[in-house]
């Protein structure tokens, strides 16, 4: 039985030791580190003050079972921010974070497509205001997912009229918080919303038309960026001068095998990430070649019934190209790619590659079922996203790893050393151009199809309880200790 400890606790080590390597890791002069979170996900008071319904509250009250979210809960209170937001405030304040990432609710701003409601823009001006006299950087995501369901009823992400309906939305919040608020993110995850909101149905709305609205999506979110990113430009830079910059999530893609050739890694990445980054970032425009030549309306004739790329006009390639001052890029997980042998089952963006994929069997693997710790595949991405877009400002806007909410959370703690080293060491080793870091999140909260089953917090927060404290873990005394010298051992 001794034996059998002995042998077990140094396995423990050496497994350690291969995780670690005892390196002192420093942040460049000027990195920001912060936290994030988004509207539906903390705020609650879903219908308070004159907010109408998003698409998250149509999705999520209209349940019957087997419920769409898997604890048949919703974000209707949530962490309560809408009333509490004072505790996120002290709670940053206590950890010492110097940025805050957070989103706005569409349909708290402008409920019914016409007035402005000034309680909602009052919520957002205290949150800003509370920030500001604490000394942390605000920095603003205008739609991260909640889109009112008014819109929705349009048809919302695949109607081109959406495109306008979002230029009036920022000029409010524009209009409105411009004076305070200099770092700006359009759009959170679209290769999320529009593949899983339009392409299949595990995300509101739900309204799955794979290969066609998910296309459709992605196409008018990049029109919607550039009318902002335009509108920023010419009504408001002279005054405010600040910046407006979109957050694209990706993951690295390494070969499945040594059989598998570059070009297919290369290319899960470019429907990925590329679709939405080489039309902004890129020195030409457009969609990625690899794109147009599998899916776009040529292929077509070729026999592709599904795949409906929209054209892209020289014009319009023009007009999107440049639309953004810097990358926020939400990093959580890679995967490993290879050639897809047989016809796709089903129809989605991924069947469109004619891809398939995987995991390696040592990657940890965290509550969620797709994120697996690889922080080599982060500064992978970082050095990608340099050598393809001419080495833009990055900001890490989400990073984290959920759990069952514990308090120990020793492996979310080892997660995000590994992955901030691997920021650290993609600038000081690859010339890397990133400045903040914001972890995903500052407490836990309302996990989208989740519910509340998966926790990626570095604060607690009891959702049954009536004070919801916002109670730190482990990983929020990681920060505390590292941010005043900006330095860690890992
Ligand atoms: C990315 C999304 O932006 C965020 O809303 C979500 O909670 C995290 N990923 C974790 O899944």
């Amino acid at each position: 039985m001794v034996k059998l400890q002995i042998l077990l606790a140094v396995g423990i080590a050496l497994l350690k030791s291969s995780f670690t390597s005892g390196e002192t890791y420093t942040f460049p002069e000027g990195f920001k580190i912060g936290a994030a979170s988004a509207s539906y996900q903390i705020e609650g008071g879903w219908n308070e003050d004159g907010k109408s319904p998003s698409i998250w509250d149509t999705i999520t009250q209209n349940q019957v079972a087997p419920c769409y979210i898997e604890d048949c809960s919703s974000g209707n209170v949530a962490a309560d921010s809408y009333h509490m937001y004072e505790k996120d405030l002290q709670a940053l304040e206590d950890v010492g974070f110097e940025v805050y990432r957070f989103s706005i609710s569409w349909s708290r701003i402008i409920p019914d497509g016409a007035e402005v409601n000034m309680k909602g823009i009052e919520y957002y001006h205290k949150i800003i205001d509370g920030l500001i006299e604490r000394g942390i950087k605000p920095l603003v995501t205008i739609y991260h997912w909640d889109l009112p369901q008014y819109i929705q009823d349009l048809g919302g992400w695949t109607n081109p009229l959406i495109v306008d309906y979002f230029a009036v939305y920022a000029d409010v919040l524009f209009e409105h918080y411009g004076d305070k608020v200099k770092d700006w993110i359009t759009f959170n995850e679209p290769s999320v919303f529009c593949g899983e909101g339009y392409g299949s149905d595990t995300k509101a709305p739900a309204i799955p038309t794979p290969g066609i609205g998910d296309y459709l999506c992605a196409h008018h979110v990049l029109l919607s960026n550039a009318a902002a990113y335009k509108l920023y430009r010419n009504k408001y830079y002279n005054d405010q001068q600040g910046r407006v910059g979109i957050c694209l999530n990706a993951g690295f893609s390494y070969p499945f095998d040594e059989t598998v050739d570059p070009s297919i890694p290369e290319k899960a990445i470019q429907f990925d990430l590329g679709k939405f980054a080489n039309p902004i970032f890129s020195k030409d425009g457009g969609y990625p070649d690899v794109m147009v030549q599998q899916i776009g309306s040529k292929s077509m004739n070729e026999g592709r019934r599904w795949s409906r790329l929209p054209e892209m006009t020289q014009e319009t390639k023009d007009y999107i190209r440049g639309t953004a001052d810097f990358l926020a890029l939400n990093y959580y997980s890679s995967g490993l790619a290879k050639q897809r042998e047989g016809e796709p089952d089903g129809i989605s963006w991924w069947a469109d590659t004619d891809l398939d994929g995987g995991q390696d069997p040592s990657w940890k693997r965290a509550k969620s079922t797709w994120l697996f710790r690889v922080p080599q595949g982060l500064q992978d991405l970082l050095v990608w996203i340099k050598d393809r877009y001419d080495n833009p400002e990055v900001m890490i806007t989400e990073n984290g790893w959920s759990d069952d909410g514990q308090l120990d959370d020793d492996d979310r703690v080892e997660y995000l050393q590994a992955h901030l080293a691997a920021v650290i060491r993609a600038v000081r080793d690859d010339q890397c151009h990133v400045t903040a870091y914001t972890v995903w999140s500052l407490t836990d909260n309302f996990e989208w199809k989740m519910g509340y089953t998966e926790r990626f917090g570095i604060h607690y927060i009891d959702f049954d309880s009536a004070d919801k404290e916002r109670v730190p873990k482990k990983s929020a005394q990681f920060f505390k200790d590292m941010i005043p010298t900006k330095t860690f051992e890992y």
